[in-house]
């Protein structure tokens, strides 16, 4: 699960009080895993600070930020960033257009730290075919395109290959980082507890209770890894195409993140805003396979309402950095794009009161 605790945050460049922005004024949102949320709202509402403090660019001036029992809030950009997969509205962002489609997929491959794959029979050819299945199910063609240079392709097309890129997880963990996601998921509490604790015998107790605990768990998790891996490299030995090598790996890799439960979340910046309306619905209705196929928990913002009501299971909505609308289900399903431009009227009358 994907928390936001009271966060608030507020702009001045220039020291001058009237240039003072209020981005985000307390907002608090739970958001569950595999939860596909569209966020809709006018121009400086916050919904870009919103991504941009999830994901570590900025720091907020109050208020917390959870993924799972982890307390994220200070954690580095980088260090986060395994936990997070990000396409802007440009397409020339998420790709380097010099290098060609393989190139730049190798990259965020490798980016994401595994070289355990490859050291456990995961060869490049095998790469490149697992690339090259994963692409053709997008039907842009691309999967014929793997050696064109990102630069030359349309921006729809560019535009799916980095979606495809932030929403697929190639990071195998190692040991460590797994035991250590593991530790940290199941003794976040504890640590909290420890960090409150005024009492000195208190604290003293509970850390020795920690250290304990650390040892439990990470005898746990080692074993369920070395389980997993054991099934992995027995059906690498055994697999007779590349296809079930490349089977046998996203098993294993998907086995990991759920025990872990550290699923990639995909934040969309008004993705598709670049694109014609033709391609821009053939990339929504990549994303939606994307997101549903791999379970992903989702932020989409928007400024098409009626996108915003047809894909995703939830919508909120900002205004001037307040969180106005949030709605689910059925109740979203059945909402009309003038339903939202009235709740919109509703606000504006409401603060300008
Ligand atoms: N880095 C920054 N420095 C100064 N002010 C900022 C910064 N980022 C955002 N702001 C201000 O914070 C407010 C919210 O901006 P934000 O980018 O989150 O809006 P948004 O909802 O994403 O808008 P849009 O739909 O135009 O993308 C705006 O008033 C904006 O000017
Ligand atoms: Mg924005």
């Amino acid at each position: 699960m994907l928390e936001i605790k009271n966060v608030s945050k507020t702009f001045n460049l220039t020291g001058n009080a009237a240039d003072t922005r209020v981005a985000l004024d307390n907002i608090s949102l739970k958001i569950e895993d595999g939860e596909f949320v569209t966020i809709i709202g006018g121009n400086g509402s916050g919904k870009s600070t919103l991504m941009n403090i999830i994901s570590g660019v900025l720091l907020p001036d109050e208020g917390k930020v959870f993924l799972g029992n982890m307390d994220i809030t200070k954690l580095k950009e980088h260090k986060r960033a395994k936990f997070f997969g990000r396409v802007f509205q440009d397409p020339m962002m998420g790709t380097a257009g010099d290098m060609s489609c393989l190139e730049n997929m190798e990259l965020s491959f490798r980016k994401s730290k595994h070289r355990s794959p490859f050291k456990w029979g995961f060869s490049k050819g095998i790469l490149r075919e697992y690339f090259k299945r994963q692409l053709s199910e997008f039907h842009l063609g691309l999967e014929d395109s793997l050696n064109q240079k990102v630069g030359l392709m349309s921006g729809g097309q560019r535009q799916a290959l980095t979606l495809l890129m932030s929403a697929s997880d190639t990071r195998i963990d190692t040991l460590n980082e797994f035991v250590a996601t593991y530790c940290d998921n199941h003794l976040g509490s504890l640590r909290s507890e420890i960090e409150q604790a005024k009492d000195k015998k208190e604290k003293r107790n509970l850390n020795l209770k920690l250290k304990d605990e650390i040892k439990n768990y990470k005898d746990i998790a080692t074993k369920f890894y070395e389980e997993r891996k054991k099934v992995y490299l027995e059906k690498m030995e055994q697999a007779k195409t590349d296809d079930e090598k490349i089977d046998a790996y996203i098993e294993f890799n998907n086995s990991l993140h759920d025990y872990n439960q550290d699923r990639r979340i995909l934040l969309l910046d008004e993705h598709t805003a670049a694109l014609d309306p033709k391609t821009s619905k053939k990339v929504l209705e990549l994303t939606d396979k994307i997101v549903r196929t791999n379970h992903l928990t989702t932020l989409m913002i928007t400024h098409n309402m009626k996108d915003a009501i047809t894909y995703g299971d939830r919508l909120i909505m900002f205004y001037q950095g307040h969180l106005i609308l949030d709605v689910r289900g059925e109740e979203k399903s059945k909402l009309k794009v003038s339903d939202l431009l009235n709740k919109f009227d509703e606000a504006e009358k409401m603060m300008n009161y």
